[in-house]
């Protein structure tokens, strides 16, 4: 019994990618938290494991970046009008120039960027969120500001600046 079984995980580990569903036997079928499908996130420092939590991914389109590292915000205007307050609210344009076009601190708009990894929405995603060993802080919420946990970005803030980022760009979605 216990080979068959072993088995049979091992069969629906290796051809797992699809649906989570029916593995879902130890804890019965109804906790959304336990199943979610989460892509891995790494620094842009040194590409070690980045963990964020998975409740912070509160709006169905974060959601949805969080199981595909896909940004459903690339091209919805009312997203890429809010993405482009949240980057004057958080000073990126401080830095970064009020069209993403590079001040004090590089272009966004691509297509070469500093990070090769920031062509894609779940490499930007991990810069902003997580900052760079080159004078880019980390805007993530709980670690922008160590006196306030509360403080910074949401995932889905994120995707929104990063959908407004690339339609000030040259084409590039990100999502490729
Ligand atoms: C205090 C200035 C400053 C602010 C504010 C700032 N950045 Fe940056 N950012 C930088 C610098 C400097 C770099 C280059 C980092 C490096 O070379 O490691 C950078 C790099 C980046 C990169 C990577 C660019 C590349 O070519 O790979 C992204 C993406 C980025 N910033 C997004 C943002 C966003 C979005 C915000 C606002 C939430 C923001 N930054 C706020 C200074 C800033």
């Amino acid at each position: 019994m216990n080979k068959y079984l072993l088995l049979a995980v091992l069969l629906a580990t290796l051809g797992a990618c699809g649906k989570s569903g029916s593995d879902a036997s130890s804890s019965g079928t109804t906790s959304d938290s336990a199943a979610v499908k989460a892509i891995d996130f790494v620094t842009t420092q040194d590409g070690t494991p980045l963990k964020i939590d998975v409740a912070l991914f509160a709006t169905p389109s974060a959601k949805e970046f969080l199981a595909t590292g896909k940004n459903p915000y690339i091209g919805n205007d009312e997203a890429i009008a809010k993405g482009k307050k949240v980057f004057q609210m958080y000073s990126c344009v401080a830095c970064h120039g009020g069209h993403a076009e590079g001040a004090v601190a590089p272009g966004l708009i691509g297509p070469n960027f500093k990070y090769a990894k920031n062509a894609t929405n779940k490499g930007m995603f991990e810069t902003i969120w997580h900052g760079t060993n080159g004078g880019m802080g980390a805007k993530g919420i709980g670690l922008m500001d160590p006196t306030d946990p509360k403080n910074g970005i949401t995932p889905d803030e994120t995707l929104k600046i990063i959908a407004w980022i690339r339609s000030m760009g040259t084409g590039i979605t990100g999502n490729e």
